[in-house]
């Protein structure tokens, strides 16, 4: 027997069957949960499902523990559209084409042990984001392949750079079930931009995050409730000519200064939960 999953369930089922007595759920209610679940499985919204009811992110801050104290970068969910294998580049690291719809934006930083402060040389840096539209180049024909996504490795100040463009915003249930469960409830199903990151670097403890373009109109409504302050970009607009020249650009661009802080096993951050490492 698998003990865990035995008093999860347990657990579960009870809080359930307290949840509906107390709301007075009717026969008709239930017949409508049942079919919206079949019909999320059709769907193969089970995943989306969990993102917007804010079971992803839960589980995602259960497991890696909500840090926000500015000492280790906070942990967020992977997302459905991550790519292995995305090129790897020379810094800096130029993950658009040229002529790239959007305005341009140059993310730099270091990779960053938390525990002492030092800088991680030889990090690996994997970065992937949607375009101006919304888009990620995996759902968008326009795209050539792996555009928008690439991997680096810092150097020996830890240091790294990105030369992209300030992805938008994106919606995520589209018409299917999830969708329509959305709407009934009065909720949109969009993301404020952000731009994913995995860091990793032998010794410590790997990260995968998000971060947030600041100004977005769904910051404070984030359809899977990702958003933590911590990782809402410091973003600075540059409309100077001459500093327009010297990127050798013709239009305004952005900057952004990043650090990602990663942990080492156990030494930082919050104790381990009993449930870690659970076959659930
Ligand atoms: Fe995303």
């Amino acid at each position: 027997m698998d003990q865990r999953l035995s008093e999860v369930t347990t657990k579960l089922v009870q809080q359930l069957q307290l949840f509906m007595e107390e709301s007075r759920i009717t026969e008709t209610e239930l017949s409508k949960a049942l079919q919206l679940l079949t019909e999320v499985g059709q769907h193969n919204e089970f995943q989306l499902l969990s993102d917007v009811l804010g079971i992803s992110v839960l589980v995602d801050n259960i497991t890696h523990g909500v840090e926000s104290d500015g000492i280790v970068t906070d942990h967020n969910v992977l997302g459905p559209l991550y790519r292995e294998e995305a090129p790897f580049m020379e810094l800096p690291a130029v993950i658009c084409r040229e002529d790239e719809e959007g305005t341009p934006l140059y993310i730099s930083g270091q990779v960053i042990s938390a525990a002492t402060g030092a800088p991680l040389a030889n990090a690996i840096v994997d970065v992937w984001q949607a375009n101006e539209k919304g888009y990620y180049e995996n759902q968008d024909e326009d795209q050539p392949d792996f555009n928008l996504r690439g991997r680096m490795r810092t150097d020996e100040q830890g240091r790294y750079e990105i030369r992209t463009i300030v992805p938008g915003p994106y919606d995520i249930a589209k018409g299917g079930p999830v969708g329509r469960l959305l709407h009934a409830l009065g909720r949109h199903d969009w993301r404020p931009a952000h731009i994913h990151f995995k860091v990793s670097c032998e010794g410590h403890v790997p990260l995968t995050t998000m971060l947030f373009v600041p100004g977005d109109p769904y910051l404070g409504s984030d359809a899977i409730g990702a958003v933590k302050h911590s990782l809402i970009m410091n973003m600075e607009r540059h409309d100077d000519p001459e500093q327009i020249q010297e990127r050798g650009l013709n239009k305004p661009f952005c900057t952004c200064r990043y650090d990602f802080k990663l942990k080492q096993p156990q030494s930082v951050g919050k104790p381990k939960l009993a449930s870690e490492g659970s076959a659930l």
